[in-house]
């Protein structure tokens, strides 16, 4: 897989741009097979600028590359994240959900099942109010989960998307930044002596995470005295790979739920990483999540590449980045309760695939990972759709809808879907210079501002109703789309070098902050350390 894919589909590109979507639309088979459903997933790419020529094209680059292998490679726990030497293995973590038998080893199925239980006693002590059973305080009502990353942004969008499931008992907060505002307005908040605070960081070396538990452990403690002992043993949990030094923080090792290398922090819903989740809908429901998931996983392994969801959502994005060089890809979800999907999206696809190089560090022979951003719709129309249906780039779009919603107010509904579908239909139809003429008195100035290009390409994903089964499922699917994207660009979907430039310069600052010696920074560091150390002291 080492041509460049616009020489490999030009023909396909050049009959495409002959063509308009408002054509390609026109087809009913074309439409059919552009549209798969998967349990309580229905994905349309039919609004996607292909037609069946070009998909099959798309499905025998991707049959040529042994992909079914890659597949199989990963799921039996193969140490595919070559520059760590890692096996890749969240899809073991929801196993026990699937109908096909687990390839991935028996020992590590044994382990998930242990810390799974372990997480079900917790969640059924707490849910009654009787965190003493484990050696916690009693009467815990509230549930501060302290992680960064993949520690925070998996249970920060299930807890959301899963509102209507939540058992009531336990509220759950998230703090995440290292800014202090948001630990200092949690403090002001809670009562620390009904707060359990779960520190869930996969190294157990994160300076945000550490640094927040450090101060909530202060807060706690007060509480009790100053009894930090005493404090951290009955308010506090961890969930690490690094035991140890979770314990060493001061966490009793009955009290460490472990996750394992063959995890990555973005692919760790799943695990103990889900504790969250788990205390604030119970574990029927996590587990529900985690079958959800798995549907997907077997699906994902039985599937012919033209009715695999993860494949053809792969392809697409292949298609859209590599031949015809769009640069980002918005994701704009049509449900509230999914607020935080874009930015859960962003970490998972953005830090698995931008990479530059092959894990032989040979340079890519094409582009990587589009940018991804986004909002919840309706808002996002009030905002920036003007510049995705006229602006100058054309951005390819994902829309996520759910038929049927969690709430009885069917008015607000339709009028969600009614425009989740309209925005889709302009994008793809636009209106043409006379239709805008015949709209605007013949006047052929106005009607030029009144055009809409169209051939804009977007994606539908519709869920029959959210639920901990189709949330699973849906996350899941885009968890498999980024392994088959990392395949066809010939890169390590499961590393993250590119972070740790950053932070190791952030340690050299730090001290210089505190004592102004910034000597061996930079001249443009230096210059800005000296501001702040000369402003922040005004009044
Ligand atoms: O800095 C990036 C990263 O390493 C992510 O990959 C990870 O999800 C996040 O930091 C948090 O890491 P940890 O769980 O080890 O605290």
């Amino acid at each position: 897989m080492t041509a460049d894919p616009r020489s490999l589909f030009a023909d396909h590109a050049q009959r495409l741009a002959g063509t308009t979507l408002r054509e390609l639309l026109a087809d009913p088979s074309r439409n059919a097979r552009l549209r798969q459903r998967l349990g309580p997933i229905l994905l349309d790419l039919g609004r996607q600028k292909l037609d069946l020529a070009a998909l099959d094209a798309l499905g025998a680059h991707v049959e040529a590359g042994d992909w079914q292998r890659a597949r199989d490679a990963m799921f039996a726990g193969a140490p595919i994240n070559a520059s760590e030497q890692r096996a890749v293995l969240h899809t073991a973590l929801r196993a026990e959900g699937s109908s096909l038998p687990s390839p991935a080893p028996a020992e590590v199925l044994h382990e998930i099942g242990e810390v799974l239980a372990r997480m079900e006693e917790l969640a059924n002590a707490l849910g009654q109010g009787e965190g003493g059973r484990l050696g916690l305080a009693d009467g815990i009502t509230d549930v501060v989960n302290i992680g960064i990353g993949g520690s925070d942004l998996g249970p920060r969008l299930a807890v959301r998307a899963l509102t209507p499931f939540h058992a009531g008992r336990l509220r759950s907060h998230f703090l995440t930044n290292v800014d202090g505002q948001a630990a200092y307005e949690l403090m002001r908040a809670l009562d620390p002596k009904r707060t359990l605070v779960v520190m869930v960081s996969k190294t157990f070396t994160t300076q945000e995470t550490l640094l927040n538990g450090n101060v909530l452990r202060e807060w706690v403690a007060a509480a009790y005295a100053g009894d930090e002992r005493q404090a951290v043993a009955r308010h506090f949990v961890a969930v690490s790979a690094n035991v140890g030094a979770a314990a060493a923080w001061g966490i009793p090792a009955a009290h460490v739920y472990p996750m394992w290398d063959f995890v990555g922090g973005r692919f760790s819903l799943w695990s103990a990483v889900g504790l969250s989740l788990a205390l604030a809908v119970g574990m029927d429901h996590f587990r529900a999540m985690l079958a959800g998931a798995a549907q997907v996983d077997d699906h994902f392994r039985t599937a012919p590449w033209q009715r695999n969801l993860p494949v053809l959502l792969a392809l697409v994005e292949f298609w859209n980045r590599n031949v015809q060089g769009r640069a980002s890809r918005a994701v704009v979800p049509y449900a509230d309760l999914l607020s935080d999907l874009t930015a859960y999206l962003q970490q998972l696809e953005m830090e698995s695939l931008g990479k530059r190089v092959t894990p032989q560090g040979e340079p890519v022979a094409q582009a990587t990972v589009p940018v991804v951003w986004g909002s919840v719709g309706t808002n996002a129309q009030h905002a920036y759709f003007q510049a995705l249906h006229q602006g100058t780039d054309v951005v390819p779009l994902e829309f996520i809808g759910v038929a049927r919603p969690a709430h009885p107010l069917r008015a607000n509904h339709d009028a969600l879907l009614s425009n989740l579908l309209a925005q889709a239909a302009a994008l793809a139809l636009g209106k043409t210079f006379e239709e805008a003429l015949a709209e605007s008195g013949g006047d052929p100035v106005l009607a030029a501002q009144r055009t809409f290009p169209g051939d804009r390409p977007s994606t539908v994903i519709l869920l029959d109703a959210l639920t901990p089964a189709s949330f699973g499922a849906l996350v899941a699917l885009y968890e498999h789309k980024v392994f088959m994207l990392g395949h066809l660009w010939g890169i390590n979907a499961f590393d993250q070098w590119g972070v740790e430039l950053g932070k190791s310069i952030a340690r050299q600052i730090l001290p210089a902050l505190a004592d102004g010696d910034a000597a061996a920074l930079d001249p443009a560091t230096r210059a800005l350390v000296a501001e702040i150390r000369e402003r922040r002291e005004v009044a």
